[in-house]
């Protein structure tokens, strides 16, 4: 039987309108739309792409999956209904972000992760932890019925894969952390906003983040000064970037034919000076991937950053230095930004830009900036998520090529691009400058 409005007096929807703030679609658009799939129509087209993957598909390639997932998320989102749809915007997926950062805080998914991943009462999980247990039951519940720990009885779990890499700090951290010290900035967007008339947000000490954590700090700066927000932003930025393809793999960007075999041979020769490195993980990945390559690396951050590192490779020098400032480390072979100039509208960033400029050596010296460029179509749903980030926590965004190319390529920099290095579509490329 074919679905039927509720309360509707002319089944045109106007009921449902009453007293609403958004303008009038004329004729209204009916209620029963809300309450059919989204798209059946695409349904078997949909089916027939999932099944020309055949019954074992070699998931373990990355494409293949990407491409499989891709397919399934259509498929989801054309037999959703729209009714369906806003509920798991507005209701399901705050929740269970709501559900699994305060289950994470209690450190849930630790205990149900150990002795093998046993199954476990709630009220077996609440005496370990020490805290009520009829919250917990309702929080778990949401979680499982989202499907991310396993129901095995009656208030009885079992974990998952997710749920227990949720253990891992550079997966977890990013729940207490954002929950903490961003998202409030996300909701309060809308109403930010409007109250700025809907002009584009390039204020640094007056934007939304502000508005939203009544602050005069950056985000940086509030979680720093909130912890554990700024170590777990630290660990956040360590998981963000794992298992995806690398500018360092050959098969992206030519390492030793364009940093290392022209590279100074002097003692105190720096090959790759990292910008905003945070705890190190990028040039750790360098390290362990060229580890013959001549030349310093150099890892700056903040002190608040570069002090709470506990683990680095002895071949990484820390230095704390602060980018609005003069760049102490002089004619490098390559400057290195990752996820970093995205954080910034664009007059911060040329000013930050200046400094890399000024301390770059003619004909030698190279800057690498490790960021999203997006396509006019087809944008990757990751990158705009990053972007939704970057304009609610920062006034930045995440740039078009034009964008890059008239920024990077200000007069007032002196700088060229003198290639772009890009493997997928949602992976952040590599761009090479150097001075013109
Ligand atoms: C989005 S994170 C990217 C970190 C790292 N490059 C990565 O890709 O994981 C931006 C980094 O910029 C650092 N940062 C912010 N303001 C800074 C400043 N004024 N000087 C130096 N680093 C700064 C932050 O501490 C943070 O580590």
């Amino acid at each position: 039987m074919a679905p039927q409005a509720n309360g509707t007096t002319n089944g045109n929807g106007a009921d449902e309108n009453n007293g609403s703030t958004v303008p009038e679609v004329n004729p209204p658009v009916d209620i029963s739309i809300a309450l059919h799939p989204n798209d059946s129509n695409a349904v078997p087209e949909i089916l027939k792409g999932i099944s020309s993957f055949g019954d074992a598909p070699s998931i373990d390639k990355d494409q293949t999956r990407l491409a499989l997932l891709a397919k399934a998320r259509d498929l989801v989102r054309a037999l959703e209904t729209p009714r369906e749809t806003m509920i798991k915007h507005c209701w399901a997926q705050p929740g269970c972000y709501t559900a699994i950062t305060s289950c994470y805080n209690l450190g849930v998914f630790s205990v149900l992760a150990s002795d093998g991943g046993k199954p476990r009462k709630v009220t077996e999980i609440a005496s370990i932890l020490q805290t009520n247990s009829e919250v917990l039951t309702r929080l778990m519940k949401h979680i499982a019925a989202m499907g991310y720990i396993k129901e095995t009885g009656n208030d009885e779990y079992a974990p998952t894969s997710f749920s227990k890499a949720l253990t891992i700090p550079i997966i977890g951290d990013g729940y207490p952390c954002l929950a903490g010290g961003a998202h409030e900035s996300c909701s309060k967007f809308p109403e930010y906003m409007a109250k700025a008339n809907y002009a584009t947000p390039t204020d640094v000490q007056a934007g939304p983040y502000q508005y939203a954590f009544n602050t005069k700090m950056n985000m940086f700066e509030y979680m720093q000064a909130h912890q554990p927000l700024g170590k777990q932003f630290n660990h956040h930025m360590g998981g963000y970037r794992q298992g995806r393809p690398s500018w360092m793999d050959s098969d992206f960007y030519p390492v030793e034919d364009r940093l290392i075999k022209d590279m100074e041979n002097s003692s105190d020769a720096a090959l790759l000076v990292d910008v905003g490195g945070s705890l190190g993980h990028d040039l750790q990945e360098f390290g362990r991937k060229y580890a013959q390559a001549p030349g310093r690396l150099i890892l700056q951050d903040l002190p608040v950053v570069i002090d709470a590192i506990q683990q680095l490779d002895p071949k990484i020098e820390r230095m704390n230095h602060d980018f609005h400032t003069e760049q102490p480390v002089k004619g490098a072979r390559a400057y290195y930004m990752h996820s970093v100039l995205h954080d910034w509208p664009d007059n911060v960033c040329k000013s930050i830009l200046k400094q890399l400029a000024a301390a770059m050596k003619p004909g030698y010296s190279k800057l690498l900036i490790n960021e999203n460029i997006i396509p006019d179509t087809g944008a990757d749903w990751q990158a705009t998520a990053l972007d939704m980030m970057m304009i609610t926590l920062f006034s930045s965004k995440e740039r078009t090529r034009l964008n890059w190319c008239e920024l990077l390529e200000s007069p007032e920099l002196g700088l060229k691009i003198v290639g772009i290095w890009s493997v997928q579509n949602g992976v952040e490329s590599l761009i090479e400058c150097e001075l013109k």
